[in-house]
């Protein structure tokens, strides 16, 4: 018997990260001498105190409540309040297994067509598609580091009937690292509250910014309509741990009820010891303060120094201010990469993972036009642990040390630019 599959599902690819980090993992374990830029998994080690109380919670063998444990959604609220200045109150905090799973259940269960910014992460597309949700993806432009401008939402809005509407705008942002500025999600928020749209602000990457002013989200200017997520798995490197988290204002409480049920028929709950090694981290941030920063510090040195070989090599590319992504096109070498036979980003990254061994994702799995040959590095192939170890206080550091300190990175850099030559 064939089964029948239902078509939403039976359509969708594997998603294109973990697909890139499975081929790239396979290929080294070949033997191939792979330059892995294909995936945005932090390469530290979760912070002592976190994997310690995870240890020490090992027994703990408990259901716990869907929303999560108590204590860790007051520590994330309290946390949120402090670095952030959010006023969520933990009633309305829930913990799930990944702020990829929360943001998928908050995509099926609220109404309206889902807006993102071109380019954005490759997940969301999928995630409205399983709900056969109306998908917008909003171009924006390189000259504004790809940040979504308040004029560019506004047209979208007004050619739109639907009576709610929903934006995901991830910020700082995977694939480009850039980080809005207070002006654009002012401007962005009454835009929002103009069009009745409901936003779910994704800040996995919100400690890792690496600009000298404090990070600030949209829920600061439009706090009534801004769902935050985030969680363990970028700044405490605790991908796998699946830890995270999203935060509903008092505004939108209609949504609490049918996502706590909706949590209750899923996943159940996160699994305790996680909550408990989470908790840790939140509860205590001045004991992971220093790991933390010192781990941004090299995230940002890691993403300026490919920035910049990029640019020596002729490729565009906004200079990375947070997460640790860049997002360079190779349109200044179009015609000459079109004489080889490579017009569309899918190739473009197909032919530099056969011919250079470098891996990374094509633009066009971030909602870029096909043609438009720009492509999502990630700037994590080191060894971390290692680095944190090596890596020079601040004002030691100088820029003749990164090829050093990154050597996979100056090794792919120096492998795109022979082939481009
Ligand atoms: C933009 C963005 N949002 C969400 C996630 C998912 O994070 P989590 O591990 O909390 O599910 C990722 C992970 O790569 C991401 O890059």
């Amino acid at each position: 018997m064939q089964p029948v599959i239902n078509n939403q599902i039976d359509n969708l690819k594997e998603s294109a990260t973990l697909f890139i980090n499975q081929l790239a993992l396979k290929l080294r374990s070949e033997g191939h001498n792979i330059c892995h830029l294909g995936f945005g998994e932090s390469p530290f080690p979760v912070p002592e105190p976190m994997r310690i109380a995870l240890q020490e919670n090992a027994y703990r063998k408990q259901y716990i409540s869907g929303y999560g444990l108590p204590e860790l959604r007051k520590a994330v609220a309290g946390f949120f309040e402090s670095e952030f200045g959010y006023n969520y109150s933990f009633e309305k905090i829930f913990i799930g297994p990944g702020s990829k799973e929360l943001i998928f259940q908050l995509v099926y269960l609220l109404e309206g067509p889902l807006m993102v910014p071109a380019p954005s992460w490759v997940s969301y597309g999928p995630q409205a598609k399983i709900r056969s949700k109306t998908f917008i993806p909003i171009p924006t432009e390189r000259k504004n580091g790809y940040r979504l401008q308040a004029e560019e939402l506004e047209k979208t809005c007004s050619g739109l009937s639907f009576p709610q509407k929903l934006l995901i705008l991830n910020n700082p942002s995977n694939p480009t690292g850039s980080v809005h500025t207070p002006e654009e999600l002012k401007d962005l928020a009454e835009v929002c509250r103009k069009h009745a749209i409901i936003v779910i602000s994704d800040e996995i990457y919100a400690l890792t910014n690496f600009g000298e002013q404090p990070f600030e989200g949209i829920a600061k200017y439009f706090p009534e309509g801004t769902i935050t997520t985030s969680g363990v798995s970028k700044a405490f490197s605790a991908g796998g741990w699946r830890l995270g988290f999203a935060m509903i204002p008092d505004e939108l409480a209609k949504i609490v009820p049918p996502l706590s049920a909706f949590v209750s028929e899923t996943f159940s709950c996160v699994s305790a010891p996680i909550q408990y090694g989470a908790l840790a981290g939140f509860e205590n941030y001045d004991s992971v303060r220093k790991h933390v920063e010192r781990c941004r510090d090299i995230h940002c040195a890691a993403g300026h120094f490919l920035h910049q070989r990029f640019t020596d090599i002729g490729l565009n590319c906004p200079k990375p201010q947070g997460a640790f992504y860049l997002f360079p096109d190779f349109e200044n070498f179009k015609e000459k990469l079109s004489s080889r036979g490579i017009t569309t980003s899918e190739k473009l990254s197909r032919r530099l993972l056969e011919e250079t061994g470098v891996a990374l994702l094509p633009g066009s799995d971030f909602y870029m036009p096909n043609d438009f040959l720009v492509v999502r590095v990630a700037s994590v192939d080191y060894d971390g642990a290692q680095l944190l170890k090596d890596f020079p206080m601040k004002n030691k550091l100088t820029p003749e040390m990164f090829p050093n300190l990154f050597p996979k990175l100056a090794d792919a850099a120096e492998r795109i630019e022979k082939w481009l030559s």
